[in-house]
């Protein structure tokens, strides 16, 4: 199975700071780094370095030199990705000393793949092949339609959420792969299994994964309910530890895995990013995951 990734692929402008900034407050920031991230290129890199193939499509500006470098180091396949004038998508984050983050994305037209790309990036593309896509690119219902209706296996991570979420063709996913705020979004229930309950009736013919952080993930797939415990680690920055586990996910799929295994590599993979900073830089191979297995 072939994976094409509709994403995004931003500069992360990441600051330490003792706590996040509040509404008319100013704070200084302990440190700063500049890393290769959005939840698209974080994803990609998280299935190549699982031992997946994936083509990225996205846009990148005259900048993102370090963005294609990481993703051609991962050997990740970057034959869809546009070169565009002007500066690509950033990011600010603010890291705390607990490792949780707040995230501001700035797309700018470079999130704004048209027609023409969707239409050029689903060449060589058909059945029997998947495409994954995030909420950070416009243009994903469009993609989303097309790619159905090519005979894609549509992966859907509605992250971030927004209210446009309620006008995609979400009937043409096959898998969502979201958190509690994504799945209470897209269900109205905030309690896991509730949320579990409420998908499977709003979208019966889709399997999903909700993931719950330290709490673990479930998957519910062909009637079948999986439960797979978080592994504990300390948290340095979590930024990007969703994309890991989404990207293993995928990749385990596209590798045949049992889904018990895919569900344990993909938290242990996650498990390993949170104790690293920056998002992309953070995600580790599958030699690492695998000697940490038991
Ligand atoms: O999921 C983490 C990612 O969200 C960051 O890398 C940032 O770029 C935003 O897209």
């Amino acid at each position: 199975m072939k994976i094409l990734n509709y994403g995004s692929m931003n500069i992360d402008n990441v600051y330490s700071v003792e706590h996040m900034a509040r509404p008319g407050e100013t704070i200084l920031a302990t440190g700063r780094g500049v890393f290769c991230g959005g939840k698209g290129l974080n994803q990609s890199i998280a299935i190549a370095k699982a031992g997946g193939q994936v083509c990225h499509a996205g846009i990148v500006g005259e900048d993102g030199g370090m963005l294609l470098d990481a993703l051609h180091a991962a050997k990740v396949d970057t034959a869809c990705v546009r070169k565009a004038a002007g500066p690509s998508s950033h990011t600010v984050i603010q890291v705390d000393a607990s490792g949780q983050n707040s995230i501001i994305v700035f797309g700018g037209e470079n999130m704004r793949p048209t027609e023409a790309d969707i239409d050029r990036m689903l060449e060589g593309f058909g059945p029997g092949d998947a495409v994954i896509m995030q909420n950070e690119l416009y243009n994903s219902p469009l993609m989303m339609r097309k790619a159905a209706q090519k005979g894609l296996c549509v992966i859907f991570n509605p992250s971030p959420v927004n209210e446009a979420l309620a006008d995609y063709p979400l009937e043409s996913v096959s898998w969502f792969l979201l958190n509690e705020i994504e799945g209470g979004a897209l269900t109205g229930q905030t309690d896991p299994q509730a949320i579990l309950a409420g998908m499977k009736e709003k979208y019966p013919n889709a399997s999903v994964v909700l993931t719950l952080g330290a709490d673990g993930a479930y998957c519910l797939h062909d009637g079948q309910l999986l439960y797979q415990p978080a592994f504990r680690v300390k948290a340095v920055d979590t930024t990007a530890a969703g994309d890991t586990f989404t990207g293993y996910f995928v990749s385990g799929l596209a590798q045949g895995m049992p889904l018990e295994r895919i569900m344990k590599r993909a938290a242990r993979a996650s498990s390993i990013a949170v104790g690293r900073m920056g998002a992309a830089d953070s995600i580790p191979l599958a030699e690492e995951v695998n000697a940490a297995e038991d």
